[in-house]
């Protein structure tokens, strides 16, 4: 039996990709910003293992059996069996590309629970599967067929996936803008607020908002201006101007969320809570010290320097953890990262 193993990051969008222009290719309507966090503290672990003796491909997540014949899941198995044997032209045969395939991933953190584990699930296969191929060369837009946003977990660091306009899209990929040791000092804190899966997939609400809100085409006016000032501010390590830009596009998602027919609402009363706080921080430190942002889910993403981190989560202990210590909020473990 051959194996193949390997984990996946999870990516946090600050420009955030809501709507496509193509449904079946996953084509978005607009590019995307993203930082990659580091693989210690969340992650997707896969492994795929495969001999001549197994008859089914199959799949397990988290333990339980998916269904193999999803169509995400076989448009990037046969992409990347596609491109691998493309690239043995030269006549030598790969064995293992006639093989079936045994996948078990697993996620250290909540799956479908907004905290962008398609991003790193899919990221992860395609990886593993390339991998497992012997296939070397570009993996984004094979990632970004299984889960949009995965294609920009395939790199480390600060990332943007631009949109592209072929209608194959094969111009829609992703491509690392610096790597992770351009800014160190920059970190996240993560709380948890609720693992429970959402209640409307990305999937699924991305779609009605295309369908029927008339605040995205006014977004999707400002988005470009709004990706360079977030591409520059990255560049310059410009705490302010990214923190801002975060929070304002984070703000902005949920409107259209909410704009919507009929309307969808990812936060909760202490997503809310945790907005407040962010804000009255800045105000009484007279500066943008903390920024959030919030994908499909009510769980938060706190971005701040590193030297901040001890004095704002000693706040957020105080206002959200229980008398007892348990370091939970609503009854879970809030994780600190750093990128
Ligand atoms: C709010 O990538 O999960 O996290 O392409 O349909 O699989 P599909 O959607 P998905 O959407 C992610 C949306 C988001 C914003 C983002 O990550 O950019």
């Amino acid at each position: 039996m051959q194996c193949a193993t390997c984990t996946g990051p999870v990516n946090i969008a600050v420009i955030k990709y809501w709507g496509k222009r193509n449904e079946k290719l996953i084509l978005p309507l607009n590019s995307s910003v993203s930082v990659t966090l580091h693989q210690n503290e969340l992650r997707t672990k896969t492994t795929i293992a495969a001999c001549p003796n197994f008859t089914n491909d199959q799949i397990w997540l988290n333990g339980v059996e998916e269904d193999i014949n999803n169509s995400r899941l076989q448009a990037v198995i046969s992409a990347v069996k596609r491109r691998a044997r493309k690239r043995k032209s030269d006549g030598e045969t790969n064995p293992r590309l006639n093989w079936k395939l045994h996948i078990v991933s697993e996620n250290n953190f909540p799956t479908a629970a907004g905290l962008a584990s398609s991003a790193a699930g899919y990221g992860c296969l395609v990886y593993t599967l390339a991998k497992f191929t012997h296939f070397k060369g570009e993996l984004s837009d094979i990632a970004r067929q299984g889960s949009g946003s995965a294609c920009r977990s395939i790199y480390g660091g600060f990332v943007t996936w631009d949109k592209g306009t072929n209608e194959d899209g094969s111009d829609s990929k992703a491509r690392q803008i610096a790597p992770h040791t351009h800014w160190p000092e920059l970190s996240v804190l993560i709380l948890v607020v609720s693992d429970q899966t959402k209640h409307t997939s990305s999937t699924a609400g991305m779609q009605t908002t295309v369908e029927t809100s008339e605040l995205l085409k006014q977004r999707l006016s400002g988005l470009q201006t709004k990706e360079d000032q977030m591409t520059d501010a990255i560049m310059n390590k410009d705490f302010k101007t990214f923190a801002e830009i975060t929070m304002k596009e984070s703000n902005q998602l949920h409107a259209v969320c909410l704009d919507t027919y009929p309307p969808i609402s990812y936060m909760t009363d202490t997503s809310h809570q945790i907005i407040r706080l962010v804000h009255q921080y800045n105000n009484i430190n007279e500066d943008v010290k903390v920024s959030y942002t919030f994908d499909a889910g009510p769980n938060a993403c706190l971005f701040m320097l590193d030297s901040e981190i001890p004095r704002f989560f000693s706040l957020v202990k105080h206002f959200f953890l229980p008398e007892n210590g348990h370091s939970t909020v609503q009854g879970l473990p809030i994780t600190e990262q750093t990128l």
